[in-house]
Order: structure tokens, then sequence, then C-alpha cells
């Protein structure tokens, strides 16, 4: 299917349609849960394309990770689905020559209780299969490919800078025709979009006003 040709219904996708797990804790640890508006995209483009393989990159607390999972919980009875979701038990800095590794008050916390978490969507995950990796995004995608024929969706909620998007992105090798990637935190005419359009010749591109900004691309 052609992200084209329905990306007026993944725009206009309304939070009502949807329920959203609660956020896993408070904003004293870092707040950086996707919110409603942003997962509801995902959501309408998960019921559409029913993606047989996706990845999350940045987990944090698992709040994305619980949605998606639900939604292809929804979809998945028959055919092989599996999410994977990718995470560092630590803040990373992103560097020019690697990563920096940081913590802050309260990360901690954060990182037992996405384990925790993951544990319980594993049980629960019914004909999904759910697999959590511990490493950075860039290391994931080489593992990723291994294992699977292909990968259907990405969605990219990691580091923000553009290289660093760039750098995850080609951990996974050639993607196939149809592979759909959704950036997070793309703000319009911020220099990331030019950047990404320049180095995705081959893709098309959709801009999605959100409140921070969703990039989404679609392999042609
Ligand atoms: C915005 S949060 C993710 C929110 C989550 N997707 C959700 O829907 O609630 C960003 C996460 O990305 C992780 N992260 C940042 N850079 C990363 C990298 N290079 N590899 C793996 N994870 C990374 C951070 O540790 C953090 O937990």
């Amino acid at each position: 299917m052609k992200l084209a040709d329905v990306w007026n219904q993944i725009e206009g996708a309304n939070e009502a349609d949807f329920s959203f797990p609660d956020k896993p804790s408070d904003s004293e640890r870092n707040p950086w849960h996707s919110n409603p508006s942003e997962l509801a995209k995902i959501g309408m483009f998960l019921r559409l394309f029913q993606p047989s393989v996706v990845v999350e990159l940045g987990t944090f607390e698992a709040r994305g990770t619980e949605f998606i999972l639900e939604e292809m919980k929804k979809y998945a009875g028959g055919k092989i689905t599996i999410l994977f979701t990718v995470d560092v038990p630590y803040i990373p800095m992103w560097l020019p020559n690697g990563y920096g590794e940081t913590t802050a008050p309260g990360f901690d916390a954060s990182v037992t209780l996405r384990r925790a978490r993951i544990k319980d969507l594993v049980i629960r995950s019914g004909p999904v299969e759910l697999i959590y990796i511990e490493r950075l995004a860039y290391d994931a995608g080489p593992i990723i490919v291994k294992v699977v024929p292909e990968v259907n969706f990405i969605f990219h909620d990691a580091c923000h800078l553009a290289a660093a998007m760039m750098d995850d992105i080609k951990s996974f090798g050639e993607l196939k025709e149809g592979t759909v990637i959704c950036f997070d935190n793309v703000l319009e005419g911020h220099c990331i979009f030019d950047f990404l359009g320049n180095e995705f010749k081959d893709w098309d591109s959709f801009h999605l006003k959100t409140e921070t900004g969703q990039l989404w691309l679609q392999r042609r």
C-alpha cells in the first residue's frame, strides 16, 4: 500500500479512536513519553498497513511500545508479527566520535521500570512476539536484519540529531520497497528536514505538524 494514498487518513487520525496506556511514571523522571496525538498517527498507520515487523527505536518506559503492541495484537492472528523495541540503560549523549553515557536523577528508576514493564508486556503479547534489545539503535539494526526477512515499519524515537538518525537507519542496510519510517520530533523548517530529504532520494516524504513534528518516509 502506498502511504501517499492513505496519507489523509493518517494525518487526520483522531485520538478518540484509540486508547492509550497511562504514563508509567510522573514527570520528575524525564518526561519523554510519546503523547496521544502522536501515537494516534502511528495507530492509524498500523491499522491501515498491518506491518508484520515493526521496530521502535527508543523505548523509554515502554508507553509507545505498549500502544503499538496492543494495535498489532488486533491484526496479528495467523501471521508472524514481531515488535522490536530498542533502548540503552543510560542516557546516551551523541558525540561526533561515538556515544557518551550519562545519567540523571531518577533515570535508574526509569530503566528498572522499563525492564519490568517489558517483562509484563512479553507475558501478555499474545500472537505478537515482543523483543527488547538493550543496545544503541545502530547496534540493534544489524541484529534485527539478521533474524527477520524484512523490516516493514521503523518508529524512530531515539536520538533526534540528524546524523544520529541517519546512522541508526543506515545500520539496517538496504530497506525494501514499501518500508515506512516515522521519525518523531522533526519540526517543519528544521534543517533535519532538508538533510533527510537529500539523503532519502528514493523515498516519498510526508511531514506532520503534530506538537513536535513527525517526518514520515516510504521507500519507493
Ligand atoms: C523520547 S524517548 C522514547 C519514548 C517512547 N518511544 C515512547 O513512545 O514513550 C527517547 C528514548 O530514546 C533513547 N535513546 C536515545 N538515543 C538512543 C540511541 N542512540 N539508541 C537507543 N536508544 C536511544 C533514550 O534512552 C530514551 O529512552
